[in-house]
């Protein structure tokens, strides 16, 4: 394992040709361009050139963005020489909107008093739907949540006219793209047998099959079953060879957190269970090893120039951690994504380490890990996380 203080270009141009097996990565979104310095642009096409050659022929990467950059990251990414091979999305209930009330805004800007009516929706949290209750003029749930927001009536014509606008979605969902250094060899088998790499590691990240699920496994219902011989893990109606139960479901293009799995349930007949699961990071979870550290706030992050989208929650003293990264990813999330494309005993690097999640769920695997982060601070929260997990 080796943590590497420093710039990611710098750091990776001292690594040599082909000797990492994944990159697994969470870099900047490119969202926050007042608040952390580190988040003011996705990483350029010259850091994933770097990447792509310490990466070994046929190796995978898979690196994280949200809903509005995504396009400008995997443009970068394949620019830089990488197959784009498909998208993960990781869908969550748990989102919370970060919505500009537009109604406020234009009282604030006429410098109009709006009247607080005594409900103090700074306290109002989600109900199971993400809702909280709206009452005709009376403001509470457009951006509930945010201090400031007390019950209030709207005070000029104006801002009554554009009662319940905002700017902004609820967030729900984030994407992994998963990229592939272009083989070295002329087959995947080829590849495979020379650098250890070009394969994705499906039967280890397969979905177990959920306790009340009855299948018949004398028929032909679902590929993912039965390992078929149709592309994609779909069995064909031709099949002939005989049927073999597979250790469960086939890792699918979709990771589901349990709340969006339950919202899923309840609207459609389907069985979410399929998917894999995973929860956001717990305190607990994200501040294990950093004991004795002191306690800071967490988050921050201010979101775009009109204030909207803030990515964390930087002035509530109450949220203190030892580890204070605002962008903490849950361990089980990133074991599961570094099980999934590094092979048996290889070396995972994550050169946009943060808080050091990438490192904590590569040691729990047995993956040898190097981390590169360029804020001394997170790389003394990485160093004791990681301990932690070895
Ligand atoms: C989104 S965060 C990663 C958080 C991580 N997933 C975790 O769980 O803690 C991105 C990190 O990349 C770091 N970073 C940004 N630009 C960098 C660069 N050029 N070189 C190294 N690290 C950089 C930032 O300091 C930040 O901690």
């Amino acid at each position: 394992m080796k943590i590497n203080h420093g710039d990611c270009l710098d750091v990776l141009r001292t690594l040599e040709d082909n000797s990492v097996d994944s990159i697994v990565t969470d870099p900047p979104y490119g969202l926050s361009f007042m608040g952390k310095k580190w988040d003011y642009d996705v990483p350029s096409t010259d850091v994933w050139r770097e990447c792509l050659r310490v990466l070994k022929p046929g190796g995978h990467a898979l690196i994280a963005c949200g809903t509005r950059t995504q396009h400008r990251m995997a443009v970068n990414i394949e620019d830089a020489g990488f197959e784009i091979r498909d998208v993960v999305t990781w869908l969550y209930g748990s989102g919370f909107p970060k919505s500009l009330d537009v109604s406020k805004a234009i009282d604030k800007a006429a410098g109009a008093e709006r009247e607080v009516v005594g409900f103090d929706a700074s306290k109002a949290r989600p109900n199971k739907e993400g809702f909280a209750k709206v009452t005709s003029a009376i403001e509470t749930s457009s951006n509930a949540g945010h201090k400031d927001n007390g019950a209030t009536i709207t005070a000029t014509e104006a801002a009554k006219k554009w009662q319940g606008w905002g700017t902004a979605l609820k967030p729900a969902c984030e994407f992994w793209t998963l990229a592939r250094k272009p083989l070295g060899e002329k087959t995947v088998a080829a590849n495979v047998l020379k650098h250890g790499t070009g394969g994705i590691n499906v039967d280890g990240c397969r979905v177990s099959y959920s306790e009340n699920e009855n299948i018949d496994f004398n028929k032909v219902q679902d590929g993912n079953i039965y390992g078929g011989n149709g592309i994609y893990g779909e069995a064909t109606q031709k099949q002939t060879t005989p049927l073999f139960k597979t250790n469960g479901r086939f890792p699918a293009n979709l990771i589901l957190d349990e709340e969006a799995a339950r919202l899923l349930d309840e609207q459609t007949d389907s069985d979410c269970s399929r998917f894999f699961y995973v929860a956001k990071a717990s305190k607990s979870e994200r501040n294990a090893g950093c004991e004795g550290m002191p306690l800071k706030v967490s988050g921050g992050m201010s979101g775009t120039l009109d204030g909207t989208l803030k990515t964390g929650s930087g002035n509530d003293r109450n949220n203190l951690n030892q580890n204070c990264h605002p962008t903490v990813k849950p361990i089980k999330l990133m074991r599961y994504l570094c099980k999934l494309i590094t092979p048996p005993n290889g070396i995972v690097l994550d050169p946009f380490m943060g808080s050091g999640s990438t490192g904590v769920a590569a040691t729990q695997e047995h993956f040898d890990f190097i981390g590169i982060e360029r804020e001394a601070e997170y790389v003394a929260i990485a160093e004791a996380r990681i301990s932690r997990a070895v």
